[in-house]
């Protein structure tokens, strides 16, 4: 503590915002999207209800949702140019780094983007061209990573069938979307869909907080999620648990390694800075996931791993000590690639959720007309020094 400047390092204890959106009560396990429990959006809502609820602050009439799935059907088209600019990528390119570069592309094709006095007209014209053509980059970033062509997008599609038939389809094959990947589609976009201020949510507000435009703010959201620590851990949880079962499913020696001060290894998908009992996103998924694979009658052996970490976990006094339980990246994973999404794709999934949230979140700030973020700091660097001249300096 230093005169009146506190330091606070990661925002433990520090409040950015006011925020009408996201409730979280990491307690009690608690996750409201503008007052409506999570388990019941997840249970009886779609992606694109949820991100309307989200994004204007009550849930669409009939009228408005059928307006504002129309739209973003009509804006799923990329243009052109964007597709010449992703034909430019190796197919090592990581989905996430496309994602980040086109979403940031957007503000290049829409300068109207930039302007801080847009109407609520063209705010609300960039959001829907924004949804819907994320979907379509995302889609087409995994063809570019397996060398296929990308499959235009379907306007009689709703959303989540369109994003399946985009990633799925070849175009001398006929693709059927099967009906319980799309509903275990719209429960996990939903789940992931908001979590107030998180990490990438920060960044959001923070580039929107500089008048950056929305397609920039979501740009820089989506590197921010990137992070192994933030969203890149739903793709760290398959890659532990496979490295778990090629080496015998020994759960409990993997257990004590995360406990091992000296070593690096943290138990992917566990703990978190607000949840202090269970991620209510986490139990959700969990449940859906015997279902789906059931559904899709897919067998995945990691799942029962999961299982295994998770009861070890529990009942080990490391884990309750520090308050560990399963996050929202834990089992997501597992439903990811029962559905067919390969691993590397698993972020750009969280992405595509957690839209809306950053949509809502960086329109709040600007609403709100909040100031540009600057937190200060407390200098503990050299004294003042005079310039040494070449000649002098050893
Ligand atoms: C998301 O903020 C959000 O809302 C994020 C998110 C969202 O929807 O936006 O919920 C999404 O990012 C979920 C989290 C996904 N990340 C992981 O699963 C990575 C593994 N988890 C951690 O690295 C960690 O738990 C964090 C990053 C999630 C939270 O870190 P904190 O709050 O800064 O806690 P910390 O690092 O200070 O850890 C406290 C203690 C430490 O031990 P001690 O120094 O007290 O002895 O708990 C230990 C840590 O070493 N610890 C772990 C651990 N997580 C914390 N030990 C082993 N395995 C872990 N996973």
């Amino acid at each position: 503590q230093s005169g009146y400047i506190t330091i606070d390092p990661g925002y433990k204890n520090t409040g950015a915002t006011q925020s009408a959106i996201t409730f979280l009560d990491g307690e009690l396990g608690i996750l409201n999207y503008r007052g409506y429990p999570i388990d019941q959006l997840a249970e009886k809502s779609n992606f694109i209800e949820v991100a309307y609820l989200l994004i204007y602050g009550s849930l669409p009439t009939a009228t408005e949702l059928e307006e504002f799935s129309t739209k973003i059907k009509m804006h799923t088209l990329v243009h052109e140019d964007i597709r010449k600019i992703l034909d430019g990528f190796p197919s090592t390119a990581h989905p996430m780094g496309i994602l980040s570069s086109l979403a940031g592309s957007l503000t290049a094709f829409y300068p109207e983007s930039l302007n801080p006095n847009q109407t609520e007209e063209e705010m609300n014209l960039s959001i829907i061209r924004l949804i819907a053509k994320l979907s379509t980059i995302a889609a087409w970033s995994y063809k570019n990573s397996i060398g296929h062509p990308v499959i235009y997008p379907k306007n009689n599609l709703d959303y989540c069938s369109n994003f399946l038939h985009m990633m799925f389809a070849y175009p001398t094959e006929e693709y059927k979307v099967n009906p319980v990947v799309v509903d275990a589609l719209n429960k996990l976009l939903i789940l992931h869909a908001d979590h107030e201020q998180n990490c990438s949510t920060s960044t959001v507000r923070l580039v929107g907080s500089a008048n950056g435009s929305l397609y920039s703010s979501v740009s820089a959201g989506i590197c921010a999620l990137w992070g192994p620590l933030h969203g890149g851990a739903n793709q760290e949880v398959i890659e532990m648990l496979e490295a778990i079962k090629a080496d015998g499913g020994d759960s409990k020696k993997w257990i004590e390694k995360a406990k091992d001060k000296n070593d690096p290894f943290r138990l992917m998908g566990f703990g978190h800075r607000v949840y202090k009992n269970f991620d209510p996103r986490a139990k959700i998924i969990k449940a859906a996931c015997d279902t789906i694979l059931a559904d899709l009658g897919v067998v995945d052996p990691v799942l029962n791993i999961a299982k295994e970490l998770e009861e070890a976990a529990l009942t080990d006094p490391y884990f309750i000590d520090r308050k560990l339980y399963p996050n929202v990246d834990f089992y997501s994973g597992i439903i990811y690639r029962a559905m067919g999404i390969p691993t590397e794709m698993f972020t750009v999934m969280f992405a595509l959720g957690r839209l809306p949230g950053w949509i809502a979140q960086w329109k709040e700030m600007r609403t709100n007309k909040e100031p540009i973020g600057r937190p200060r700091q407390i200098y503990t660097g050299e004294t003042v020094r005079d310039y040494i001249p070449m000649a002098e300096r050893k």
